[in-house]
């Protein structure tokens, strides 16, 4: 547990296992920044790729807990519109570990009742990744224990700025009145536009920062951050995110 949160748990009622989560309070939707992987590899004297090889593993492993304790909607951010800056190296292996990934997602979710989306925008992706992404879009649309999202050349300001121009042309084109943008009308164009808002956000790693990460639909998420590495984050890790997460209040701006 990450001791500078103690505070926020409260005293558990007398008799109640203080470890044991609430099962009425699962978050249904869970954002991840997965961070670290370069620190975990560095941690073990192994190259960026094998941080990233590693936090392949902890996606997999984040995607079987998370369904195991009933959260039913799950988004990682696997690249973000800033994170071609780095070394090509990195970049090429990131995307070739991505193509792995991708490879054999679809029997896998096959038997784990996992639907894959992708939110981000693939016009700059390679051609076979963006084929790769639509099948397994296509062939897991099916299932329904877990939605797994992959945010991939994500930012939230550029999907904040794709969507205002999908709604100006709308304006121009006649079809639609700018007092009817509501918030509502914006949702419903966000790459997001069929997923529940985040209840839970989790950063790995130590940094307190978002990123620009689902910066519109995080309104009202409940933060959590933690020192562990992605590589290292594990069931337990999860399990104390979601024991904070059950110990918070949330008023979505109101009064209780
Ligand atoms: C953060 O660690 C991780 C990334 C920027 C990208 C990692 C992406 C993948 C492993 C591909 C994801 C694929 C799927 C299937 C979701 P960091 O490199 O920023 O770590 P550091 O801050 O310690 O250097």
């Amino acid at each position: 547990m990450n001791k500078d949160l103690d505070y926020i748990f409260p005293d558990p009622p007398e008799g109640v296992d203080p470890r044991a989560l609430d099962p009425e309070r699962i978050p249904e939707s869970v954002a991840i920044i997965m961070d670290g992987n370069g620190r975990g590899a560095k941690k073990r004297a192994l190259n960026r790729l094998k941080g990233h090889k590693a936090g392949i593993e902890a996606v997999r492993e984040a995607i079987r807990c998370a369904s195991d304790l009933g959260v039913r909607y799950l988004t990682i951010y696997s690249f973000s519109t800033e994170n071609w800056k780095r070394s090509t190296e990195e970049v090429t292996g990131i995307m070739n570990l991505l193509r792995s990934y991708l490879s054999n997602c679809v029997e896998r979710a096959s038997k784990d009742g996992l639907r894959i989306r992708v939110i981000g925008d693939r016009s700059a992706l390679d051609a076979d990744i963006v084929e790769m992404l639509e099948h397994a879009e296509r062939e897991t649309a099916k299932f329904d224990k877990l939605d797994f999202t992959i945010a991939l050349n994500y930012g939230g300001r550029d999907e904040l700025r794709r969507t205002m121009t999908k709604l100006a042309k709308q304006v121009q084109e006649g079809t639609l009145a700018p007092e009817a943008i509501t918030e509502d009308v914006i949702a419903k164009h966000l790459d997001t536009a069929d997923l529940p808002d985040p209840d839970l956000l989790i950063r790995t790693s130590g940094e307190l920062r978002l990123s620009n990460y689902l910066i519109w639909q995080l309104a009202y998420a409940e933060f959590y951050f933690t020192d562990t590495l992605w590589p290292d984050f594990d069931k337990e890790s999860l399990k104390e995110a979601i024991r904070y997460y059950n110990g918070r209040e949330r008023r979505f701006g109101g009064v209780k």
